[in-house]
Formats: C-alpha cells, structure tokens, sequence
C-alpha cells in the first residue's frame, strides 16, 4: 500500500505525511511547490516536484511508486482571491482534480480521500451545530470548487469503484512542530500574530452579534488532529468495496468567539492589549460549529488537542519565522 500525497509539502500536507508515515503507511508526495516547503518534509518521504494539472507525471509516479491510494490536499485556499482570480481556482482547484481523477480511474486505484471545507457551508442558516445535512450554499468562488469537487469525487468514486472520503475541516490551527507551522497570515491566529508583532491590536469584526460575548463563534481544530482525521479516513476507505462514499466534518463540536480567541492569545504571547473592535465584515456567520457525531461514528475519530495547545503551538511556529516577535512577550499591556 503506497499514498500519494497531494500538495504534501504544504502546511496540512506536511502534518497528514508525517502523521501517515509514523502509522507505518508508505508514502510519497506530489507537490509543485508552489505555497508548499520541502523542508517541511522527511528526508526520506519521496518528493516529486509536479502539477496535478498535468497528467503525464502523475501517471508516472503512479506506476514508478505502485500507488494504490490518493489523499489529495494540493489547491489554492485564500477565500478573498478566489473571488479576484475565480478561472485561478477553478482551473486549479477543479480542473486539477478532473485531471487527477482521471488518472486515478485509469490506473485502477480504489482509495481517494479529498480535502473538502467548511466554506462548502457557506453563511449556516442557524446557530445550530452544523451537520453534514446543513444545506450547502457556498459564498466564494473557492467554496465553490470545494463543493463541486465533492460532487466529482463522490461521482468517480461510484463510476469506477473508488472507496471516497470528503472531509470537510473547520477552522484549522497550530502547528505539530514549529517548522510545520502555516506561513500564511490568512487565518485569525496567525493574523492576530501578525497585528502584535507590528505592535498593533488585534481586530475584532463585530461585537454585535446573538452571541453570548457579541462576538463570532468558530470551532478550532488542530492540525495534529486533522491529520489523525486522514489516517481514520484512509483506513476507513479499505473496508472494501462496502466503504462507498463517506462526507464528513472535521471539527471539535466545539464553539470558541473571537474574544475567547484573541484573549487566549494575548496570554500566551504576553502581550494582552485590547481588541479594536471594527464594523461587521460581510458574510461572516455569527456561529459556525460542527457536529462531530459523523466523524466519531463512522471514522471513530475526534478531537483532543484544545484552544490553548493550538495558540501555543502556532506561536512556537510563529516565533521561528518571527524571532522579532519576541519583544511581545513582555509587552503586557492590560492597564
Ligand atoms: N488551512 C485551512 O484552514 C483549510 C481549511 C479547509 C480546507 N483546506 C484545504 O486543505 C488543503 C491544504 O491546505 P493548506 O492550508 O495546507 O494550504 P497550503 O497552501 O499550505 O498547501 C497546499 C499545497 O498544495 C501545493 N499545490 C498547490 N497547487 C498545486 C498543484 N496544482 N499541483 C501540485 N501541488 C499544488 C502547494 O505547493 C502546497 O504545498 C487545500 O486544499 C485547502 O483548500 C485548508
């Protein structure tokens, strides 16, 4: 059994090969590198520099490496982009996948896990826990892709007898080792990182909202967890031809608000300033949680890793790439 590993070198990529590795799996990453860090990887994880838009590498590395299962995670994520560029994110994050799917269906291979996302949900229509039954109404060009990705994947999977898992991850952090961590400011932990170490305050968007602080509620995950999420999903689609296809959110079930966040944040980097609190930002959802039943029942996976493990790792990560981010460690200014 080999998995390649799709977009392997990237910051999620980099947790689900070593977390696959470390089970035992064999491995191999196809990544072009592009947002990813080969450093990330073990030195001895293969790494084939390629395009899943490009099919010829992909049928060799097929064949060189006797793949027998794919966990595909290569694609753009910037939500705001996406509406920019959205020919960008279809072409690579929907025509890639044709592209690999093909290639997939052409050499036989039976396994394929698929990094889906929470963006599928778009604004959820109640301050429910959020099911893999909540409609699907996505609100960007990338949630788009995301959720006709599914579509295809789960279409392949029945037309050519492929066992499928789409996991759809919440908000995802922190990092399994600080040389692992997300480089990207993207996401309110790194961003929040980045307002401190510019000696700023961290932004708040709303504290207006029917929730107990007025602030959005999320769930968190962590990246550890996540990556325990894809070994569960990949085990799960060798039960033969009985696994079909699997849809299923990748959260702690758990809501934390923004405040809960930032304050989490300002104790561990120390420096605990108030929170500017600006205007609402269009489209956010004033709670977005999952339920995690699914994934306990049918992946006998769930989260164990907290809110604070996840800050504090992210600012290890951080602090490696950020050593002047240091002098916020004694900048406590809660006065
Ligand atoms: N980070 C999140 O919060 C989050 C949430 C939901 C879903 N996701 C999804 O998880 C996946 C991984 O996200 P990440 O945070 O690790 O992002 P990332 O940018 O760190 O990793 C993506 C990896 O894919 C590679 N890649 C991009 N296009 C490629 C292509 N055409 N061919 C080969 N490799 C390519 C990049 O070089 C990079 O290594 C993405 O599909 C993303 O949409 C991420």
């Amino acid at each position: 059994m080999t998995w390649l590993i799709t977009g392997g070198a990237g910051y999620i990529g980099a947790h689900v090969t070593r977390a696959l590795a470390a089970a035992g799996e064999r491995v191999v990453v196809l990544d072009d590198v592009s947002s990813g860090i080969p450093e990330r990887l073990p030195a001895d994880i293969p790494l084939v520099r390629g395009s899943i838009l490009d099919g010829e590498p992909l049928r060799r590395v097929f064949a060189e490496h006797e793949v027998t299962g794919v966990v595909h995670l290569a694609g753009r994520k910037q939500v705001g982009e996406s509406v920019e560029r959205p020919l960008h994110y279809y072409r690579e994050n929907l025509h890639g996948l044709t592209v690999l799917l093909d290639a997939v269906a052409e050499a036989g291979i039976q396994r394929f896990v698929f990094s889906s996302s929470a963006a599928v949900y778009g604004n959820p229509p109640t301050a429910d826990l959020v099911t893999e039954d909540t409609p699907c109404a996505p609100l960007s060009p990338y949630g788009e892709t995301k959720l006709a990705g599914e579509w295809l994947v789960r279409a392949t999977g029945r037309a050519h007898g492929i066992a499928t898992v789409c996991l759809r991850y919440f908000n995802v952090a922190g990092a399994g080792a600080p040389e692992l961590a997300d480089t990207g400011v993207f996401n309110i932990v790194p961003m929040v990182f980045d307002r401190l170490t510019r000696d700023e305050a961290p932004r708040i968007f709303g504290d207006d909202y029917p929730t107990a602080d007025g602030t959005c509620v999320r769930d968190y995950i962590h990246v550890s967890d996540l990556a325990r999420a894809h070994l569960a999903a990949c085990r799960r689609t060798g039960e033969g031809a009985g696994a079909g296809d699997l849809t299923v959110n990748v959260g702690s079930g758990t809501g934390v608000s923004v405040r809960e966040l930032v304050t989490l944040i300002g104790e561990v980097t120390g420096d605990r300033r108030p929170a500017l609190v600006e205007p609402r930002r269009p489209g956010d959802a004033p709670v977005a949680v999952a339920s995690a039943r699914l994934a306990g029942e049918a992946l006998g996976w769930k989260a164990v890793l907290g809110v604070r493990e996840m800050v504090e790792s992210a600012w290890e990560g951080w602090l490696l790439r950020h050593p002047e981010a240091r002098s916020c460690e004694g900048r406590a200014t809660e006065d």
